[in-house]
């Protein structure tokens, strides 16, 4: 068994590493002046087991690319299964159309992966489940949201003062397993245009949103202004993927919610790193 990082995520990649009491295979990736991808795999991988590490965020299309790559170096080295770990799977949110003349981004990322040489493919937290029916191959898909509830639990957010908080109509099934975990109630934002409604009751009620991607954090800071709206207590929120994008980390410090818990399925650079922010690990 061999483990080989990507570059997008590589202090997860270490402390899989750690876990697992391997060291990371070596391999130099560069690119040429005009930002081609070059990779090059400086040991030999001839009938090995390959777990190769990426997350597909940030800058999500050279990430993409430099997978590519990588699994075409290592097929031709003659790897004899590359196992491909996406902690976070990047284009997954176009999983079907959604007007005409539209992609399908979801599937044609999987078709690259398997056009590449991919063989299996562990993965976190996809947009929607049915992305696993991409692929014809093995698809490990792990879930957040075990490792969320042990971390609320552990400081006693769950039970009957706790509301579970899906912040909308997409993210019910997430929020009833989280709920499921916590013992305590749900409740649904209801977004139509500019206004968002809560079903549900979350007076005076600790309530916890729970999604599986924070990108511009309008989803999540909607859902908690409407929440402080309908006279909840404290506002927390969850999420499996932190990309955090533009000004997303800032806007949610400045706002109701009190504590950001997320998982490091994507790298966070300092920047991001606001005080409301908790980090729990995927690694193990
Ligand atoms: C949408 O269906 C997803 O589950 C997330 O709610 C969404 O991607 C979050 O994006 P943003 O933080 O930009 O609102």
């Amino acid at each position: 068994l061999r483990v080989f990082s990507l570059s997008s995520n590589q202090s997860l990649a270490a402390a899989i590493a750690e876990h697992l009491g391997v060291e990371l295979g070596k391999l130099d990736a560069t690119q040429f002046a005009d930002g081609e991808i070059k990779i090059n795999i400086e040991e030999s991988i001839r009938g090995d087991h390959i777990y190769v590490i990426q997350s597909t965020s940030f800058p999500i299309s050279d990430n993409i690319m430099e997978l590519m790559i990588m699994i075409d170096a290592l097929k031709r080295a003659s790897a004899k299964k590359i196992n491909v770990v996406l902690p976070y799977y990047g284009y997954a949110r176009q999983e079907q159309q959604d007007g005409p003349r539209t992609p399908i981004t979801a599937k044609l990322v999987a078709n690259m992966l398997e056009l590449a040489g991919a063989d299996r493919i562990v993965t976190l937290d996809l947009h929607a489940n049915q992305i696993q029916g991409f692929f014809d191959m093995p698809v490990d898909h792990l879930q957040g949201v075990p490792l969320i509830a042990d971390y609320l639990i552990d400081r006693q957010l769950a039970g009957d003062d706790v509301v579970v908080v899906s912040p909308d109509q997409g993210g019910v099934t997430r929020a009833r397993k989280l709920a499921e975990f916590l013992q305590a109630p749900i409740a649904i934002v209801d977004r139509r245009y500019s206004h968002a409604s809560v079903v549900g009751d979350v007076l005076d009620k600790t309530t916890i949103i729970i999604d599986d991607i924070i990108d511009s954090g309008l989803t999540a800071l909607t859902a908690a202004d409407a929440l402080v709206e309908y006279g909840a207590k404290s506002v927390y929120a969850a999420a499996t993927h932190a990309v955090l994008s533009g000004n997303a980390a800032q806007m949610i410090e400045a706002s109701p919610i009190e504590c950001l818990l997320v998982t490091d399925t994507i790298h966070l650079p300092e920047a991001k790193r606001i005080s409301k922010l908790e980090q729990v690990s995927v690694a193990p």
